[in-house]
Protein backbone atom coordinates (compact mmCIF):
# COMPACT_ATOMS: atom_id res chain seq x y z
CA UNK A 1 0.00 0.00 0.00
CA UNK A 2 1.15 3.63 -1.20
CA UNK A 3 2.49 5.61 2.06
CA UNK A 4 -0.11 8.49 1.41
CA UNK A 5 -3.26 6.03 0.03
CA UNK A 6 -5.18 6.63 3.55
CA UNK A 7 -5.80 10.33 2.06
CA UNK A 8 -9.33 10.67 1.22
CA UNK A 9 -11.09 14.28 0.33
CA UNK A 10 -13.57 14.55 3.06
CA UNK A 11 -16.33 17.52 3.15
CA UNK A 12 -15.58 17.31 7.23
CA UNK A 13 -11.85 17.09 8.10
CA UNK A 14 -12.70 15.91 11.30
CA UNK A 15 -9.40 15.14 13.59
CA UNK A 16 -7.84 12.49 11.12
CA UNK A 17 -4.26 12.76 11.89
CA UNK A 18 -5.20 10.72 15.82
CA UNK A 19 -2.14 11.58 18.50
CA UNK A 20 -2.20 9.52 21.58
CA UNK A 21 0.16 10.79 24.48
CA UNK A 22 0.84 13.60 26.81
CA UNK A 23 0.08 17.15 27.41
CA UNK A 24 2.07 19.05 29.95
CA UNK A 25 2.70 22.68 31.22
CA UNK A 26 6.01 23.78 30.50
CA UNK A 27 7.63 26.37 32.95
CA UNK A 28 10.50 27.87 31.00
CA UNK A 29 13.29 29.60 32.39
CA UNK A 30 15.98 30.87 29.96
CA UNK A 31 19.06 31.34 31.15
CA UNK A 32 22.44 32.64 29.77
CA UNK A 33 24.14 29.72 30.19
CA UNK A 34 23.65 26.53 32.48
CA UNK A 35 23.81 26.55 36.06
CA UNK A 36 26.20 24.83 38.80
CA UNK A 37 24.81 22.33 40.73
CA UNK A 38 23.93 24.79 44.14
CA UNK A 39 24.12 27.94 41.93
CA UNK A 40 21.73 30.56 42.31
CA UNK A 41 20.94 32.44 38.97
CA UNK A 42 18.67 34.79 37.54
CA UNK A 43 16.03 33.74 34.40
CA UNK A 44 16.76 36.32 31.08
CA UNK A 45 12.88 35.27 30.75
CA UNK A 46 9.80 32.87 31.63
CA UNK A 47 7.57 31.21 29.75
CA UNK A 48 4.54 28.90 30.40
CA UNK A 49 3.45 27.37 27.45
CA UNK A 50 1.81 23.97 26.61
CA UNK A 51 4.56 20.96 25.84
CA UNK A 52 3.93 17.35 25.80
CA UNK A 53 5.33 14.92 23.02
CA UNK A 54 2.72 14.41 20.97
CA UNK A 55 0.68 17.80 21.25
CA UNK A 56 3.72 18.87 20.43
CA UNK A 57 3.75 17.11 17.13
CA UNK A 58 0.19 17.59 16.49
CA UNK A 59 1.11 21.17 17.20
CA UNK A 60 3.57 21.06 13.81
CA UNK A 61 0.95 18.68 12.05
CA UNK A 62 -1.64 21.53 12.37
CA UNK A 63 0.61 24.03 10.71
CA UNK A 64 1.56 21.84 8.01
CA UNK A 65 -2.23 21.75 7.44
CA UNK A 66 -3.46 18.48 8.55
CA UNK A 67 -6.69 17.97 10.47
CA UNK A 68 -5.74 16.85 14.33
CA UNK A 69 -7.31 15.52 17.35
CA UNK A 70 -5.71 14.26 20.31
CA UNK A 71 -6.76 12.01 22.88
CA UNK A 72 -4.87 11.86 26.39
CA UNK A 73 -5.57 13.03 30.17
CA UNK A 74 -6.03 16.16 31.45
CA UNK A 75 -5.81 17.86 34.79
CA UNK A 76 -8.46 20.07 36.40
CA UNK A 77 -6.88 23.00 36.93
CA UNK A 78 -5.75 26.32 35.34
CA UNK A 79 -2.60 24.53 33.63
CA UNK A 80 -5.42 22.19 31.69
CA UNK A 81 -7.24 25.18 30.60
CA UNK A 82 -4.10 26.62 29.29
CA UNK A 83 -3.37 23.39 27.73
CA UNK A 84 -7.09 23.30 25.93
CA UNK A 85 -6.77 27.03 25.34
CA UNK A 86 -3.29 26.41 23.15
CA UNK A 87 -4.47 23.12 21.48
CA UNK A 88 -7.84 25.26 20.34
CA UNK A 89 -5.41 27.77 19.13
CA UNK A 90 -4.09 25.16 16.95
CA UNK A 91 -7.28 23.92 15.82
CA UNK A 92 -6.54 20.55 17.57
CA UNK A 93 -9.70 18.51 18.52
CA UNK A 94 -9.63 17.68 22.26
CA UNK A 95 -13.61 16.75 22.08
CA UNK A 96 -12.60 13.23 23.35
CA UNK A 97 -9.44 13.94 26.05
CA UNK A 98 -10.20 12.47 29.66
CA UNK A 99 -10.77 15.13 32.32
CA UNK A 100 -9.71 13.53 35.68
CA UNK A 101 -11.86 15.52 38.31
CA UNK A 102 -9.08 17.00 41.23
CA UNK A 103 -5.92 15.97 38.77
CA UNK A 104 -3.04 17.95 38.68
CA UNK A 105 -1.16 18.74 35.18
CA UNK A 106 1.97 17.07 34.52
CA UNK A 107 4.58 19.88 34.36
CA UNK A 108 7.97 19.83 33.20
CA UNK A 109 10.51 22.74 34.71
CA UNK A 110 12.62 23.36 31.90
CA UNK A 111 16.23 24.82 31.81
CA UNK A 112 16.46 26.74 28.34
CA UNK A 113 20.56 27.77 28.18
CA UNK A 114 20.53 30.71 25.18
CA UNK A 115 24.17 30.28 24.91
CA UNK A 116 23.50 26.99 22.79
CA UNK A 117 20.06 26.04 23.15
CA UNK A 118 19.94 23.00 25.46
CA UNK A 119 17.19 22.15 27.22
CA UNK A 120 17.45 20.39 30.63
CA UNK A 121 14.02 18.90 31.85
CA UNK A 122 12.68 18.56 35.09
CA UNK A 123 9.34 17.02 34.39
CA UNK A 124 6.72 16.02 37.76
CA UNK A 125 3.72 14.28 36.83
CA UNK A 126 0.89 12.57 39.33
CA UNK A 127 -2.16 11.94 36.86
CA UNK A 128 -3.21 8.74 35.66
CA UNK A 129 -1.93 7.26 31.92
CA UNK A 130 -4.28 6.99 29.51
CA UNK A 131 -5.45 3.36 29.21
CA UNK A 132 -7.11 1.34 26.62
CA UNK A 133 -10.89 1.11 28.01
CA UNK A 134 -11.04 4.80 27.58
CA UNK A 135 -9.11 4.56 24.56
CA UNK A 136 -12.15 2.13 23.06
CA UNK A 137 -14.55 4.64 23.24
CA UNK A 138 -12.46 7.30 21.11
CA UNK A 139 -13.82 6.88 17.50
CA UNK A 140 -11.43 5.60 14.78
CA UNK A 141 -14.07 7.36 11.72
CA UNK A 142 -11.94 8.94 8.83
CA UNK A 143 -8.47 8.61 11.20
CA UNK A 144 -5.63 8.67 8.35
CA UNK A 145 -2.78 8.10 10.80
CA UNK A 146 -2.37 7.29 14.33
CA UNK A 147 0.67 8.68 16.10
CA UNK A 148 1.50 6.96 19.77
CA UNK A 149 4.10 7.81 22.67
CA UNK A 150 5.71 4.82 23.71
CA UNK A 151 4.15 4.91 27.21
CA UNK A 152 2.41 2.71 29.20
CA UNK A 153 3.28 -0.35 27.10
CA UNK A 154 0.62 -2.54 28.12
CA UNK A 155 -2.30 -0.46 27.89
CA UNK A 156 -0.63 1.39 24.76
CA UNK A 157 -0.25 -2.52 22.97
CA UNK A 158 -3.81 -2.90 23.31
CA UNK A 159 -4.74 0.49 21.96
CA UNK A 160 -2.46 -0.31 19.42
CA UNK A 161 -4.02 -4.11 18.35
CA UNK A 162 -7.72 -2.16 18.35
CA UNK A 163 -6.41 0.31 15.73
CA UNK A 164 -5.17 -2.66 13.46
CA UNK A 165 -8.24 -4.77 14.55
CA UNK A 166 -10.86 -2.01 13.36
CA UNK A 167 -9.15 0.33 10.66
CA UNK A 168 -6.05 -2.20 9.32
CA UNK A 169 -5.65 0.16 6.53
CA UNK A 170 -4.60 3.26 8.40
CA UNK A 171 -1.01 3.40 9.35
CA UNK A 172 0.09 3.27 13.26
CA UNK A 173 3.24 5.09 14.75
CA UNK A 174 4.95 4.80 17.66
CA UNK A 175 7.65 7.19 19.52
CA UNK A 176 10.03 5.06 21.20
CA UNK A 177 11.92 7.82 23.29
CA UNK A 178 12.76 6.46 26.92
CA UNK A 179 13.19 2.50 27.62
CA UNK A 180 10.63 1.95 29.31
CA UNK A 181 9.83 -1.45 31.22
CA UNK A 182 7.81 -3.74 28.29
CA UNK A 183 8.68 -1.07 25.55
CA UNK A 184 8.96 -4.35 23.07
CA UNK A 185 5.35 -5.18 23.23
CA UNK A 186 5.07 -1.64 21.23
CA UNK A 187 6.92 -2.90 18.37
CA UNK A 188 4.72 -5.48 17.08
CA UNK A 189 2.00 -3.76 14.93
CA UNK A 190 2.91 -0.65 13.96
CA UNK A 191 3.72 0.49 10.39
CA UNK A 192 6.48 3.30 11.86
CA UNK A 193 8.78 3.10 14.57
CA UNK A 194 9.86 6.74 15.47
CA UNK A 195 13.18 6.24 17.90
CA UNK A 196 15.09 8.54 19.54
CA UNK A 197 19.08 8.64 19.98
CA UNK A 198 18.16 8.72 23.67
CA UNK A 199 16.50 5.45 23.10
CA UNK A 200 19.02 3.77 21.09
CA UNK A 201 21.99 4.74 23.76
CA UNK A 202 20.13 3.29 26.22
CA UNK A 203 19.52 -0.08 24.06
CA UNK A 204 22.93 -0.40 24.42
CA UNK A 205 23.57 0.91 20.62
CA UNK A 206 25.92 4.25 20.00
CA UNK A 207 25.45 4.10 16.35
CA UNK A 208 22.33 4.13 14.65
CA UNK A 209 22.83 1.52 11.76
CA UNK A 210 23.33 -1.05 14.82
CA UNK A 211 20.44 -0.24 16.48
CA UNK A 212 18.27 -0.02 13.60
CA UNK A 213 20.00 -3.27 12.54
CA UNK A 214 18.81 -4.71 16.00
CA UNK A 215 15.64 -3.25 16.28
CA UNK A 216 14.54 -4.81 12.90
CA UNK A 217 14.93 -8.11 14.42
CA UNK A 218 12.73 -6.93 16.69
CA UNK A 219 9.60 -5.45 15.01
CA UNK A 220 7.04 -6.17 12.00
CA UNK A 221 7.25 -2.22 11.14
CA UNK A 222 7.63 -1.23 7.84
CA UNK A 223 9.92 1.81 8.35
CA UNK A 224 12.42 2.26 11.65
CA UNK A 225 13.87 6.05 11.87
CA UNK A 226 16.07 7.05 14.51
CA UNK A 227 16.68 10.69 14.71
CA UNK A 228 19.94 11.65 15.74
CA UNK A 229 20.35 15.29 17.10
CA UNK A 230 22.73 17.53 14.89
CA UNK A 231 24.28 14.50 12.94
CA UNK A 232 20.60 14.10 10.95
CA UNK A 233 18.59 10.89 11.00
CA UNK A 234 18.88 7.40 9.86
CA UNK A 235 15.75 4.87 8.58
CA UNK A 236 15.39 1.52 7.24
CA UNK A 237 12.81 0.03 5.70
CA UNK A 238 11.61 -3.42 6.30
CA UNK A 239 14.33 -5.71 4.19
CA UNK A 240 16.45 -3.02 3.44
CA UNK A 241 20.03 -0.90 3.94
CA UNK A 242 19.65 1.62 6.96
CA UNK A 243 20.16 4.63 4.95
CA UNK A 244 21.73 8.08 6.71
CA UNK A 245 19.99 11.83 6.48
CA UNK A 246 22.78 14.39 7.31
CA UNK A 247 22.18 17.00 9.77
CA UNK A 248 20.84 20.55 8.91
CA UNK A 249 21.96 23.16 11.19
CA UNK A 250 20.24 26.88 11.54
CA UNK A 251 22.44 29.32 11.61
CA UNK A 252 22.11 29.62 15.59
CA UNK A 253 20.59 27.08 17.44
CA UNK A 254 18.49 28.88 19.86
CA UNK A 255 16.01 26.25 21.79
CA UNK A 256 16.04 22.78 20.85
CA UNK A 257 13.02 21.81 22.95
CA UNK A 258 10.46 19.62 21.18
CA UNK A 259 12.94 19.16 18.41
CA UNK A 260 12.41 15.10 18.70
CA UNK A 261 8.58 15.58 18.59
CA UNK A 262 8.65 18.43 15.13
CA UNK A 263 10.96 15.87 13.57
CA UNK A 264 8.28 12.52 14.50
CA UNK A 265 5.79 15.51 12.80
CA UNK A 266 7.85 15.75 9.40
CA UNK A 267 8.21 12.18 8.80
CA UNK A 268 4.37 11.62 9.42
CA UNK A 269 3.70 14.64 6.99
CA UNK A 270 6.12 13.43 4.68
CA UNK A 271 4.22 10.40 4.76
CA UNK A 272 1.06 11.19 4.36
CA UNK A 273 2.19 13.51 1.77
CA UNK A 274 3.09 10.49 -0.69
CA UNK A 275 6.68 11.05 -0.19
CA UNK A 276 9.36 7.88 -0.35
CA UNK A 277 10.78 7.16 3.29
CA UNK A 278 13.93 9.03 2.07
CA UNK A 279 12.16 11.93 0.91
CA UNK A 280 9.70 12.07 4.52
CA UNK A 281 13.27 11.71 6.68
CA UNK A 282 14.80 14.62 4.70
CA UNK A 283 11.81 16.69 5.35
CA UNK A 284 11.86 15.75 8.88
CA UNK A 285 15.40 16.98 9.58
CA UNK A 286 15.15 20.31 7.79
CA UNK A 287 11.98 21.07 9.44
CA UNK A 288 13.29 20.20 13.27
CA UNK A 289 16.68 21.69 11.95
CA UNK A 290 15.31 24.54 10.95
CA UNK A 291 12.95 25.24 14.57
CA UNK A 292 16.02 24.82 16.60
CA UNK A 293 17.22 28.05 15.09
CA UNK A 294 13.56 29.80 16.30
CA UNK A 295 11.70 30.08 19.64
CA UNK A 296 9.06 27.92 20.21
CA UNK A 297 7.29 25.40 18.13
CA UNK A 298 7.12 27.77 15.18
CA UNK A 299 7.31 26.51 11.39
CA UNK A 300 9.96 28.89 9.88
CA UNK A 301 8.87 31.61 7.73
CA UNK A 302 8.66 30.61 4.05
CA UNK A 303 8.67 26.87 4.56
CA UNK A 304 6.68 25.48 1.96
CA UNK A 305 4.92 22.31 2.87
CA UNK A 306 4.15 19.96 0.04
CA UNK A 307 0.25 19.81 0.03
CA UNK A 308 -1.06 17.07 2.29
CA UNK A 309 -3.72 15.94 0.50
CA UNK A 310 -3.13 15.10 -3.68
CA UNK A 311 -6.73 14.98 -5.32
CA UNK A 312 -5.45 11.74 -6.44
CA UNK A 313 -4.00 9.20 -4.49
CA UNK A 314 -0.49 8.47 -5.40
CA UNK A 315 -0.18 5.23 -7.24
CA UNK A 316 1.10 1.95 -6.02
CA UNK A 317 4.31 2.24 -8.51
CA UNK A 318 4.99 5.82 -7.89
CA UNK A 319 4.87 5.75 -4.37
CA UNK A 320 5.25 2.41 -3.26
CA UNK A 321 8.48 1.97 -4.60
CA UNK A 322 11.41 2.97 -2.41
CA UNK A 323 12.97 6.12 -4.34
CA UNK A 324 15.94 5.13 -2.23
C1 LIG B 1 9.59 18.12 24.73
C2 LIG B 1 8.57 17.77 25.77
C3 LIG B 1 8.15 18.94 26.61
C4 LIG B 1 7.58 18.25 27.80
C5 LIG B 1 8.50 17.06 27.96
C6 LIG B 1 7.76 15.83 28.42
O1 LIG B 1 9.85 17.00 23.93
O2 LIG B 1 7.41 17.20 25.19
O3 LIG B 1 7.24 19.82 25.96
O4 LIG B 1 7.56 19.00 28.92
O5 LIG B 1 9.08 16.83 26.71
O6 LIG B 1 8.62 14.74 28.56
Amino acid sequence: MPWGSALRATSDPGGRVLGVGIATLDVINEVASYPAEDDEVRALAQRRVRGGNVTNSLSVLSQLGHACRWVGMLGDDAAADLILQDLGCHRIDTREAVRVPGGATPTSYVTLNRSNGSRTIIHFRDLPELDASAFDRVSLTDVVWVHFEGRNPPETHRMIQRVRAEVPHVPVSVELEKRRDGIDALMVGPRVLLASRAFALASGFDQPASFLEDLAQHTSAELCVVAWGAHGASYMRRGGAVRQVPGFAPDKVIDTLGAGDVFNAGVIHGLLSGLSPAEAVAVAVKLAGETCGLMGLRLPTGWVAPDPEPLEPPSESSSGAPKS
